[in-house]
């Protein structure tokens, strides 16, 4: 048997990652403002992680806002950061009760100091909890979390010899988690947006045409069930 994560005959990824794009485009089409389709987004997240512990997923870190993101309109952005707020109040108790345990990546120095209080209470009460790992990336960039990892290792004295990829990997947003096995993105864009850049190494890419408003569970598990039809060689043959 291959081991849980390698791909092929029916492996179940352990750790997914998911940039959810299409919002914007999806309130388009109906001829509402983004903030719109940035809504209807969020009620697609509880059908989800129900499915993701449901089908073994161990970890699902989830692209919510990037360190690129503050260039967009000073009122969708504002919206942003009201609906994270509304959603951390209206699913963090609810993600408790099933046993969900909540962590963010990014940088916090430039979020609304409610945001960073309602993420640290998020962290706290679920800290107990095992059944599935969720991330949530706020404020987050590949390269920005690289650069902080550097930054720590040179201010721990880290002698350059005894630095090698695990140790590196130790000094990352979420040191604990697994590497990534599978990427999903929605809106079609075949491009990783600053997203996961060092955990994404050999992950397996997922791209849908389906804006993330319409991202259903069926289509999580199509995803999953893709997954595991791929051989994973990392370099061999
Ligand atoms: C993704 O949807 C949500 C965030 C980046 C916050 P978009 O807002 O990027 O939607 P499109 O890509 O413009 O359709
Ligand atoms: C990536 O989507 C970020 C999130 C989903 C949070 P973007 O919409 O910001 O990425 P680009 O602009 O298409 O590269
Ligand atoms: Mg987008």
């Amino acid at each position: 048997m291959p081991a849980r994560s390698e791909g092929g005959r029916g492996a179940v990824p352990r750790h997914v990652a998911i940039i959810m794009d299409g919002n914007g485009r999806w309130a388009k089409r109906r001829l509402l403002p983004r903030t719109a389709g940035h809504r209807a987004g969020v009620t697609v997240l509880t059908p989800l992680l129900e499915t993701a512990g449901r089908m073994g997923v161990e970890f699902l870190t989830l692209y919510a806002f990037s360190t690129e993101n503050w260039i967009r309109p000073e009122s969708e952005v504002n919206t942003l950061m009201e609906l994270f707020l509304e959603t951390a109040r209206s699913k963090v108790p609810e993600l408790n009760e099933r046993g969900a345990r909540l962590r963010f990546m990014g940088r916090r120095e430039k979020l609304p100091a409610a945001v960073c209080e309602a993420i640290e209470e998020a962290e706290r009460l679920t800290a107990h909890n095992d059944r599935l790992n969720v991330y949530i990336a706020l404020n987050y960039g590949g390269r920005s979390e690289i650069v902080d990892a550097a930054r720590r290792i040179v201010a721990d004295g880290v002698p350059p010899e005894e630095l090698d990829e695990a140790t590196f990997g130790r000094y990352l947003y979420a040191p604990e988690a697994p590497e990534v096995d599978l990427v999903i993105r929605t809106s079609g864009e075949l491009r990783v947006s600053n997203f996961l850049l060092w955990q994404i190494a050999y992950a397996e890419f997922y791209v849908t045409e389906t804006l993330w408003p319409d991202f259903s569970p069926e289509e999580f598990v199509k995803a999953i069930e893709w997954f595991g039809t791929r051989s994973r060689r990392r370099g061999g043959v």
